[in-house]
């Protein structure tokens, strides 16, 4: 079956990213001058998907009004024949057709998932977390697709993270790799490093079969006290193989201010407009004597 439809669930509370997420969502937070959802929302696009659903809740109407028409914007800027950005803001309302549906209450990624169960239907989908961006040639779904295409059976996209980072992710173990697909015999939600089966994570881009509905219907909350995809995941293995694909790209999570910064910065440093003199400014600030770790110690603790 072709993968056609997709989730963007972009619920959450955005707690590690407070006070900026107390009134609107994460998933707004511009990477230079375009939300983070965006390049999301591109990336599906880019990857074939042609339905898209968004998981949002409280404080996230500025996601919908930014796929929305702006007729009142459209038309001030034909006024003032700011042509090119009239066009950009028209392209970002024909992109793909966008629906939502609110999670009332923020009880994890699992029960996201489960309230896109009538949009989805009877047939396999893509997840792509809203504040997880990944810059690739090929866009990460697509490259899940492709090897879902092949199994005909769930495909989580992981990469390899560093050993102090293991307890940040959903952990994969295996037995049998071919190359970059490996089949998984186990997942575990944020373990202990001592307790991690390896260092290969699930970095916020899936390909799932509708029976995950069922098994999320029934998941009880797990870490955190939130109803886990990972767990759902698990249960999966017992009816289907999972596939883990390592994925091309760099991968940046927004929903973490260091993770932020990286992104903005090298986003940055891409553009053709502004990469030249904010590679200059970068390059002066490295010649300045930047302060030292004992120096933001202090002053943080005064
Ligand atoms: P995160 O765990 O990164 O999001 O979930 P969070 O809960 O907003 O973050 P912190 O830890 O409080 O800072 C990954 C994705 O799943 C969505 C989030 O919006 C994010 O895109 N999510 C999470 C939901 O849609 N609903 C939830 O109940 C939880």
């Amino acid at each position: 079956m072709k993968v056609k439809k997709a989730v963007i669930p972009a619920a959450g509370l955005g707690t590690r990213f407070l006070p900026a997420t107390k009134a609107q969502p994460k998933e707004m937070l511009p990477i230079v001058d375009t939300p983070t959802i965006q390049y999301i929302v591109e990336e599906a696009v880019e990857s074939g998907i042609e339905d898209l659903i968004i998981i949002t809740g409280r404080h996230k109407r500025a996601i919908e009004d930014h796929f929305d028409k702006n007729i009142e914007l459209e038309m001030a800027l034909e006024r003032k024949q700011k042509l090119e950005m009239l066009e950009q803001i028209k392209d970002i309302s024909s992109l793909i057709n966008v629906h939502y549906v609110r999670q009332k209450e923020a009880k994890g990624l699992g029960h996201a998932i489960l309230c896109a169960k009538t949009f989805i239907g009877n047939e396999p989908f893509a997840v792509l977390l809203g504040d997880d961006i990944v810059k690739a040639k090929k866009p990460v779904t697509k490259q899940l697709i492709e090897a879902f295409e092949e199994k005909q059976s769930t495909v989580i996209g992981v990469q390899k993270v560093k050993d102090e980072n293991v307890s940040k992710y959903g952990i994969v173990e295996y037995s049998k790799n071919n190359g970059d697909l490996y089949k998984v015999d186990g997942l575990v939600e944020k373990p202990e490093l001592k307790d991690a089966p390896s260092n290969i994570a699930i970095l916020g881009r899936y390909i799932i079969t509708p029976e995950i509905f069922n098994i999320l219907e029934s998941t009880p909350p797990g870490k955190g006290s939130e109803i886990q995809l990972t767990d759902a995941l698990v249960e999966l293995m017992d009816k289907e193989d999972i596939y883990a694909q390592v994925f091309s790209g760099k991968r940046y999570d927004i929903g973490n201010k260091l993770g932020f910064l990286e992104a903005t910065i090298e986003f940055a440093l891409d553009r053709e407009d502004i990469g030249g003199p904010f590679r200059e400014y970068l390059y002066s600030l490295l010649q300045q004597e930047l302060p030292s770790l004992e120096e933001i110690a202090t002053s943080k603790s005064n």
